[in-house]
């Protein structure tokens, strides 16, 4: 059954079986035209904001940091945390957990094969193997992850100790984002008690994905520069590989720190903000040595609610400058839309 998907026309194929086949250069599908190949990034190890979480917990320090996590919203929409509550062995675990899956025989996989983008649990690659013109270097589960009692059962069986694994940083990253989004309506003058109930019953999707090491790095992408839908994005990941783009257009390459998370702005917050924060432009670059995984845990308001800007932050100066959108409203798009071609946020953003 390698190599067979379901009926559509393209054949599915994992980036992990290529990898277990030793091609020495990436088949056609993966060459990206020379524009959108990975070019030379600045490092930002010195520059990359790291937030210390504890002392938010701290009066007297609280402020200063909310200061921090200002200026990294506005600037990049992007920021690392550390301090952050999850200890190390519930990461590690997650990683594991993730490495075990993406090792099971691409049978055992298949069974959670989707291309079906509301389906609540699924397994594929690139970003949808059915419909991509061109493909991505990385194969992905995606779960839904909150309540975790409504969606565990639906979660891989194997390796036994997944559900287990996944399900404990599952829920420490579930609390994380809570705290954050109440640190970050702070900074936007937003009253987090208004929004907390739909904050909790919010939507979690957790992507994990693997990129395993490339034969050819320089003419693909693990993923294609993009933003996430939702509220806040936490990222783990397990190496070097991610890239953003900063306010003058520029690929910044964010560097490894161990046990600490990634923090990246949504469309959602773009849309609350009015603007005033936007979400962050991300890509995934590979290695030609190294497989690389990370766990993207993706929230969002509940998946129905429709999202605009908070009143407070709309004025004469600041007409409103986005239509309202729901999860499902991304959902519907990006079943019949590319998001390589055209960002789902300019196609709510109101024309001035
Ligand atoms: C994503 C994503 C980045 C990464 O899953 O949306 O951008 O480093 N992942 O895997
Ligand atoms: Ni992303």
């Amino acid at each position: 059954m390698e190599g067979e998907g379901e009926c559509s026309d393209n054949p599915f194929t994992s980036v992990m079986t290529l990898t277990k086949m030793r091609v020495p250069h990436v088949p056609q599908r993966y060459v990206l035209p020379p524009s959108q190949r990975p070019t030379l990034a600045l490092d930002l190890t010195t520059t990359l904001p790291i937030v210390d979480l504890s002392t938010l917990h701290h009066a007297s320090q609280r402020s200063l940091t909310l200061d921090t996590i200002q200026g990294a919203c506005k600037e990049l929409g992007f920021f690392q945390v550390v301090n952050h509550g999850i200890p190390l062995p519930v990461i590690h675990d997650a990683l594991a957990a993730a490495t075990e899956f993406f090792n099971l025989s691409l049978e055992e996989k298949m069974t959670l094969l989707s291309d079906n983008v509301h389906n609540p649990v699924r397994y594929g690659t690139s970003l949808n193997h059915a419909s991509d013109k061109v493909h991505y270097w990385r194969d992905f589960i995606k779960h839904y992850s909150h309540p975790i009692s409504d969606w565990i059962h639906l979660w891989p069986s194997n390796p036994p100790s997944y559900k287990d694994k996944m399900g404990n940083y599952a829920k420490a990253v579930q609390v994380l984002h809570k705290q954050l989004m109440e640190a970050i309506l702070e900074t936007l003058g937003l009253n987090f008690g208004n929004l907390q109930k739909e904050i909790e019953e919010g939507n979690q999707l957790m992507a994990i994905n693997c990129y395993p090491a490339c034969p050819e790095p320089d003419l693909t992408l693990g993923m294609p520069p993009h933003s996430d839908y939702g509220t806040l994005t936490v990222l783990l990941q397990s190496g070097p590989g991610l890239q953003l783009l900063d306010n003058k257009k520029k690929w910044l390459s964010v560097p490894f720190v161990e046990g600490a998370l990634l923090v990246q702005l949504g469309d959602q917050i773009e849309v609350m903000s009015n603007g005033q924060y936007k979400s962050v432009v991300h890509q995934v670059t590979l290695s030609a040595e190294n497989k690389r995984l990370s766990i993207a845990s993706l929230h969002s308001l509940p998946i129905n609610k429709k999202i605009g800007p908070a009143p407070e932050l709309v004025d004469e100066q600041h007409p409103v400058s986005y239509n309202e959108f729901s999860f499902r409203d991304f959902l519907d798009y990006i079943s019949s839309n590319d998001i390589a071609d055209k960002r789902f946020i300019d196609s709510i953003k109101k024309s001035v």
